[in-house]
């Protein structure tokens, strides 16, 4: 199948506008590009809920912080057009800065999600998801999506999502998508490619841990031993920890001993490329 590029918002209007006066749902995939499976895992299934899917492809500056990897972010613009076109998408939307920040990034108007973002990723990354609200509110704005899909690999960030979705009123309906990983465990992800071959035989350790910590959680261990235990183990293999934690799915810090559903998060540098990854259980009555 053929992607259209679009690189003009009129151009891009037109089009969904078109789709949208034959009664067509339109489904969103926002990505920063150099895509991957797990992309295009979502991509098909905003194609299961929708009839005509745009991905978008922006690698937005203002949710890197300084020092962070923003000019050395992978771009691979031919090839994210033919995943995409092997995935069903029908357009692909590549704003520039200029048209997504017209009166330059100091002078953007900014969105907050506050408390939310006070934790675990906002903390180690100040104002990123204030970033991430901000670009996302103005896809939204430009594509005016029936459905937009977000990975659960960024589980906070589909935290935050909802909530602007929510707290703003925007008329979409929010779908998530599991976490596509390679064969040894490790989540895609664009970051991958920073590592060294030494560092990715290690990279899969940040699964294996979330693993223990899930059987640990339903074994009844005190949650503070858990995460304890993750955090040595991970700086055993040579892993700089910025937490791992077991959480209630709001994101709260979960009472040891009673059942319910939890996620266990990891954030974890390994020479110069921090990676992240989470896993959903239930603890059973
Ligand atoms: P990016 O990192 O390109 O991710 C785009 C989407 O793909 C996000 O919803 C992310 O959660 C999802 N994703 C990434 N890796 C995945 C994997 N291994 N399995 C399944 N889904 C995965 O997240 C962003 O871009 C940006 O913050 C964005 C939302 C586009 C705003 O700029």
């Amino acid at each position: 199948m053929h992607t259209d590029v679009v690189e003009d918002l009129a151009t891009l209007r037109e089009r969904i506008h078109g789709w949208k006066r034959s009664d067509l749902r339109v489904g969103f995939v926002p990505t920063m590009g150099n895509l991957h499976a797990g992309h295009a895992s979502l991509v098909e299934l905003a194609h299961a809920h929708c009839d005509r899917v745009v991905a978008s492809s922006f690698v937005n500056p203002t949710q890197f912080g300084a020092g962070e990897d923003f000019a050395r972010y992978p771009r691979t613009p031919q090839a994210d057009i033919e995943l995409l076109g092997a995935s069903g998408c029908d357009l692909l939307w590549r704003p520039s800065v200029d048209s997504m920040y017209p009166h330059g990034i100091d002078a953007a108007v900014q969105l907050h999600v506050p408390a939310l973002t006070d934790v675990l990723e906002g903390a180690h990354r100040p104002g990123h998801f204030d970033g991430v609200a901000s670009v996302v509110a103005r896809l939204f704005n430009q594509v005016q999506p029936d459905v937009a899909v977000f990975g659960r690999k960024d589980y906070q960030q589909l935290a935050v999502i909802r909530r602007l979705v929510r707290d703003l009123s925007f008329p979409v309906d929010i779908v998530s998508g599991e976490t596509i990983r390679e064969a040894d465990g490790l989540a895609m992800s664009s970051r991958n490619q920073y590592l060294s071959a030494q560092e990715r035989s290690r990279a899969a350790d940040i699964h294996r841990v979330l693993l223990r910590m899930r059987d640990a959680a339903i074994g009844g261990q005190p949650h503070s031993r858990i995460e304890a235990d993750a955090n040595e183990a991970l700086a055993a293999v040579g892993f700089e920890v910025d937490y791992a934690v077991l959480r209630t799915p709001e994101l709260q810090t979960p009472p040891t001993g009673l059942a319910g559903p939890r996620v266990a998060l990891v954030a974890a540098r390994l020479g110069r490329t921090r990676l992240i990854d989470n896993l959903e259980f239930l603890i059973p009555d």
